[in-house]
Formats: C-alpha cells, structure tokens, sequence
C-alpha cells in the first residue's frame, strides 16, 4: 500500500491531513492549515520492504534483562514544583510547563533556577524577554544573581551548540513557541516549528542527560498551541492554574512519565515573586462573616493533601429565551447537568426554568467526584434561599440513583475540617469513622434525600 503523505497541519490543533481544506476535520477550526514543512527523511535508517534493513540492530531483552539505572533526581530549587514533579527533575527528561501568559511560568522559573545553580549547571535560554529584563526581575525579587547562566536566543542550533560547550544539567527554554531550526522553513510558534524543535531539544537531552523545562503558552481555548504536537514529545507536562486577578497559582501535572498527575503545587504571586504555599489547606475560603445562601464547605484531596474548597451555587430565574444556562467554573460543567437530574428525580428538587452558575472559590479546579454532594446542597440552598450552617463540612459523590457514594481518605478529610473549626459533617455513610472525632458532629448520609433533610 502506498504511503499516505500528509502536508498540512492544523495549528490549532496538530491534526495532520493529506490535502489542504478550509476547515479542520478534527477540531472544527477554520483556517487553520498549513503547509507542513519538508522535513528530509534522515540518512542511514531508511527501510523499505524489498531492501532489508541495512545497519545496526536494537537488541531484544526480556524486560528483566533490560540494564537500567534507578533515576537520578535532582531538586528544582522550590519544593512545590518538586512534589508535582513526582520529587524533583529527572535526569534526562523533558518538561513542559503550560500556562497564560503573565500567570507566572517565568518568574516561577527565574526562582527555581537562580537557586538550582547554586548546586547545579544551569542554563536559562530567553527568547521573550531581553538579558536585561530578566537580571532586573532577579534582582528586584532578590534571588541569587551568581550562579545561573543566561542566555538571550531563538536559534534551535545556536541553543545547541552553546548548550554541547557549557554542558548544562538543567537547561529553561522560555519559551518553545519563540525558537526555531533552521531545518524548517517555516514562522517560529507554527506547529512545524514547534514539532521540529522540541524534537532537536529533546534528543540533545536524552542523550546528554540534561533536565530540560520547556516553557509553552496556552492559547485563548485553553490548549497549548499545537499541544498535541509538544505532550507526547515531552515526559511531563505542567499546567499553571488560577485566575489572573487571584493571589494564588496553582501547578498541575496532566502526564508525568516519572510520578503520580493528581499532585498539586500551590503558589501565591506576591510583590516578591511566587511564594510556596505549604499548607495551603483553608486558602480557597471565602467565608463571609455571616453565612450566606448558597455557599458551602467541602474538603477534597488533591495528592497528598486534604483541601477545603468553598464551593458556591447561584440558581437565578432564566431570562426566558428558552435556553437555560448551567456554567460551571473550576467544576464540571458536564456534570452539574447529570447532578440537576439526579436532584430532580430523586429528591423532588427542581430547577426547571432556572440558570445555575456553579463555582469553586480561589481558582482551584475540583476534578473529583466528591464535590457532587457539596454542590447539590449549595444549589439547593440558593435555590430556596436560605443559607446553610457556618461550621457545616460537607463530601460525597451522588450516584444516578439518588445514593451518595464514599470517597477515599475520608477520615483524613473530616480531620482537616476539624483542625479548620468546623464541627459538623455531612458525609457518605461509609466515610463515618469508626471512633467519634472530638469536636465534630457526623451525620451519615445514604442517600440524596437524606442529606437534603439533614439540612
Ligand atoms: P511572568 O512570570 O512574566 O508570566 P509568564 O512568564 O507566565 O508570561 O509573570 C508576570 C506576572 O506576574 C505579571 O503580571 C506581574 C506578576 N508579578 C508579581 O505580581 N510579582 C512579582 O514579583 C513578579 C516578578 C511578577
Ligand atoms: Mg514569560
């Protein structure tokens, strides 16, 4: 069969596709294919089927005969970005670090790295920023100016060759999206650009054993550009979270080759730079002096860490064109549909004829089921006007049927709730510990319509 060569690329999102059209196939977006640049096919391993492979054959092992060596870790300088690292930077792996721009990927970086140098052979590439910017920001933030090397440049073979002459073991490249290679004939930030160089940049750091970070911006929708191009490229990939008029940053691992993705690092951004947040358990609290409808407590768990979110629910006659809103922030929207449904169908509660705006305090995304509970009774709390308990902790995952679910750590959760001055919970039946928590009131719930009566 004959090879199928594909041309263009979507540089929305790095779909490949043999002709060229007005409108991607895969994301739907207009005009956004390009031509995909030549790319030569390399000399020495080409392989047809009527030649044979001429050259030097990968072995094969069973994997218990595979040699290998426990991976060398080292720390990045700031203990947050270590934990969502999976306990620091891999020797020879590739990092990307996702975010807005101005959410904080450079200072986070100019921080780390001033004080890895202090250990470590660090080089810091900037293609956005001029040298001078970059010492001014060190400087103002205080960070130790002695050791780090910067460099100003967007040249993929220049970053290389200086890289094969200074031999750094940690390399930044702020960011991916300004470098190019002169392999390409195309704009630097394209999806070819970025496809080719990430591949020469990784390449040099696998077989030199360099910790390289790469710095990418995300795009308007949300996705890295060309993020499918660059996430399969790269060992872990980080994405910075949190609102831009809020204190705190949040760092999540979405795919980490060398540790667990449900870390979380939490920063806040102050007038000196990102400040490790190490226990940052009641920081996505609002709480207003008297209680309020439609606002409730829950604790999550992100990692390793029980979390109180404060989780708020704003249900609102709609204007009546027919078309009910139901926006989620930091929530899933998805599933605030499903939860609706359930509410109605087994607890008799509707909300029919109403938008409902559903939102999690601070920023921080809540992924996990848990919440379901926490924004049901928010929900129905504004719906009915009437405002919950102030000391009320509430977790749990509601169920198609109406049932709450337990979820995991439960009695790590409730502790944390306690430490923070709640005295009540409503939690899932299987979550009540055993032995009482001095202080804290549970009440068990197995259904919806118990923990509606509960309140
Ligand atoms: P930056 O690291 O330049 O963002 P990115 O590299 O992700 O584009 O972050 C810049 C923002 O951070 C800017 O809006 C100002 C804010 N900031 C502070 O609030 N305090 C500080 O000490 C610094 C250095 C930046
Ligand atoms: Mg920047």
């Amino acid at each position: 069969m004959a090879k199928v060569r594909f041309s263009y690329v979507c540089q929305e999102c790095g779909a490949l596709s043999a002709q060229w059209a007005g409108q991607c196939t895969s994301c739907a977006a207009w005009n956004t294919l390009q031509a995909l640049a030549d790319t030569a096919p390399r000399s020495g391993r080409q392989r047809t089927q009527q030649q044979g492979f001429s050259g030097v054959l990968s072995p094969v092992h069973t994997l218990e005969n595979v040699p290998f060596s426990e991976e060398q870790r080292r720390s990045s300088g700031m203990t947050e970005l270590d934990r969502v690292l999976g306990g620091g930077l891999v020797e020879g792996s590739v990092v990307l670090i996702g975010g807005d721009p101005g959410i904080g990927k450079s200072t986070l970086l100019l921080q780390s790295m001033t004080h890895l140098a202090l250990q470590e052979k660090a080089l810091y590439i900037t293609g956005e920023e001029s040298l001078a910017q970059v010492a001014m920001r060190a400087r103002r933030l205080e960070l130790p100016l002695g050791q780090l090397q910067v460099m100003a440049e967007v040249s993929v073979e220049a970053i290389l060759e200086v890289a094969q002459q200074h031999k750094p073991t940690v390399m930044v490249i702020d960011s991916i999206q300004t470098v190019f290679t002169e392999q390409v004939q195309a704009a630097a930030g394209g999806v070819s650009q970025l496809r080719e160089s990430t591949a020469l940049l990784t390449r040099f750091a696998k077989q030199q054993g360099v910790s390289l970070i790469l710095v990418g911006h995300v795009t308007k929708e949300g996705a890295l550009a060309g993020p499918r191009v660059l996430e399969h490229m790269v060992d872990a990939v980080l994405y910075f979270e949190g609102e831009q008029d809020s204190r705190y940053r949040m760092i999540r691992a979405v795919k980490n080759r060398f540790g667990a993705v449900n870390e979380l690092g939490i920063f806040a951004m102050t007038d000196r730079g990102l400040k490790e947040v190490a226990n940052p358990s009641a920081i996505f609290l609002s709480r207003f002096p008297v209680p309020i409808a439609g606002s409730l407590v829950m604790v999550t768990r992100e990692g390793s860490r029980p979390l109180l979110v404060e989780i708020q629910a704003l249900v609102d006659q709609s204007g009546g064109n027919g078309t009910l809103r139901r926006v989620a922030v930091g929530l899933d929207a998805n599933r605030l549909g499903m939860l609706l449904a359930v509410l109605h169908r087994h607890a008799g509660v509707s909300c029919a004829g109403q938008d409902v705006f559903i939102n999690a305090v601070g920023g921080v995304k809540v992924v996990e089921t848990g919440a379901d509970l926490a924004v049901l009774l928010a929900v129905v709390s504004s719906l009915k006007g009437r405002a919950l308990a102030h000391d009320l902790i509430v977790f749990g995952e509601v169920g198609l049927s109406g049932e709450i679910r337990p979820v995991a750590n439960g009695q790590e959760r409730l502790r944390e709730a306690r430490k923070h001055g709640f005295t009540r919970a409503i939690v899932p039946k299987a979550n009540a510990p055993r032995s009482p928590i001095a202080g804290l009131e549970i009440l068990p719930v197995m259904t919806l319509q118990e923990a509606l009566g509960q309140i």
